[in-house]
């Protein structure tokens, strides 16, 4: 039953998350699009909707395909709400539901392309400045499979940026209460510490090693062990448990998930670039159309489909990013230093066993 909303029309309520109920409204023009009504508890707190204006702000300023758009928000009928684009797909958290359930591995490739897409967007959003030229210090913090969306166009979009924040500060009632989905936090959140972008690609290593083990890495039993899991940060690795993973991949997961986040990626860009690499390296073929073949054989009435006009930024990358090649002179030195290493080591031995023989006999 279609009701009235400002100058909203909301067809359907879709779901109820942590702090809004989200439905599917149609604009004045028709179109359709997703609209978050904030719950009355947040909506009643003066500091929440401070914070909600202020991040609302921010947020309406990115424009990036593989970020999800926020359209509008404010306060209609005492109700707090920002709308989004219409992503006519499914959440991430619906693929790996799917692929699960028809007990089919995740291809790699199309992991690495929907994970490249992820640090597209972040790598945008982590850097972007406001109208004074002063970085906008947008970390997402909850990249989670709800929270990617994955297009009919084949590609994913990042949704819900600066939430998490306002979602976390807008409820807690004891100090030290962290909320949020605590197993793809990064060990610094875990802490409530300081954290910056790199916290986001540590959560892109989680959902990566997730979806090619297809096995949640530190959810465990309760929130208080899936914490500890997290803080404690043991990372089985992949290609020990899934033969086709390569190690050069295993190793990007692995720098993605280290516990200090100096160790980590710098930044998306260079994430993005990793991943590209080994997209390069191991599968030349893989094209976005792997992606849309693997989405059509989870969902075959979704209608899934590349649409040629639409950007893919993961392209690019692909297109564009170095990969060193061992050149024939750098293989023939190669072979070289490894030849001569092994005569070095026959006459160490051979010089061995003269000087033993002549010792001892
Ligand atoms: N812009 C959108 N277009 C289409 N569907 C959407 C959109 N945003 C969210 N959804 C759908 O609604 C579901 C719930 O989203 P929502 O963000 O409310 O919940 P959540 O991510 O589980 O919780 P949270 O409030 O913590 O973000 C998503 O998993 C997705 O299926
Ligand atoms: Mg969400």
């Amino acid at each position: 039953m279609a009701l009235r909303f400002g100058k909203y029309t909301i067809e359907k309520k879709l779901a109820v998350g942590g702090m809004a109920e989200i439905y599917l409204a149609y604009a004045a023009n028709g179109e359709p699009i997703a609209l978050k009504r904030i719950h009355p508890n947040f909506a009643s707190k003066k500091k929440f909707i401070q914070m909600f204006l202020d991040e609302a702000r921010a947020v309406i300023s990115l424009r990036h395909p593989n970020i999800v758009q926020m359209l509008d928000f404010g306060k209609i009928q005492d109700s707090y709400f920002f709308t989004m684009e219409w992503i006519n797909g499914k959440a991430l958290s619906d693929v790996i539901r799917q692929q699960m359930e028809m007990n089919v591995p995740f291809p790699v490739d199309v992991a690495l392309w929907l994970m490249m897409d992820v640090c597209e967007g972040l790598a945008y959003a982590h850097v972007k400045r406001d109208h004074y030229d002063q970085p906008l210090g947008i970390v997402h913090r909850d990249i989670s499979p709800p929270n990617i969306l994955v297009t009919r166009n084949c590609q994913a979009k990042v949704a819900d940026f600066g939430i998490a924040e306002i979602r976390n500060k807008g409820v807690q009632t004891q100090p030290g209460v962290i909320r949020g989905k605590f197993s793809y936090m990064s060990p610094e959140q875990s802490f409530g510490e300081v954290l910056d972008h790199r916290s986001d690609l540590f959560s892109v290593g989680v959902m990566l090693h997730e979806i090619l083990l297809s096995k949640r890495l530190f959810l465990r039993e309760n929130e208080q062990a899936t914490l500890d899991a997290v803080r404690a940060c043991k990372v089985p690795p992949l290609h020990k448990k899934r033969k086709d993973v390569p190690s050069m991949l295993n190793d990007v997961v692995m720098r993605a998930l280290a516990h200090d986040p100096d160790d980590r990626y710098r930044d998306g860009p260079s994430m993005a670039d990793d991943l590209a690499r080994v997209l390069r390296i191991h599968y030349p073929n893989s094209r976005r159309t792997e992606v849309e073949a693997f989405l059509q054989s989870l969902f075959p009435v979704v209608g899934f489909s590349i649409n040629a006009a639409l950007p893919d930024i993961s392209k690019k990358r692909m297109k564009s990013v170095v990969v060193k090649k061992a050149t024939a002179s750098s293989k023939g030195l190669q072979s070289f230093l490894q030849w001569s290493g092994y005569v070095f080591f026959v006459i160490v031995l051979v010089i061995l066993l003269d000087f033993l023989y002549k010792a001892f006999v």
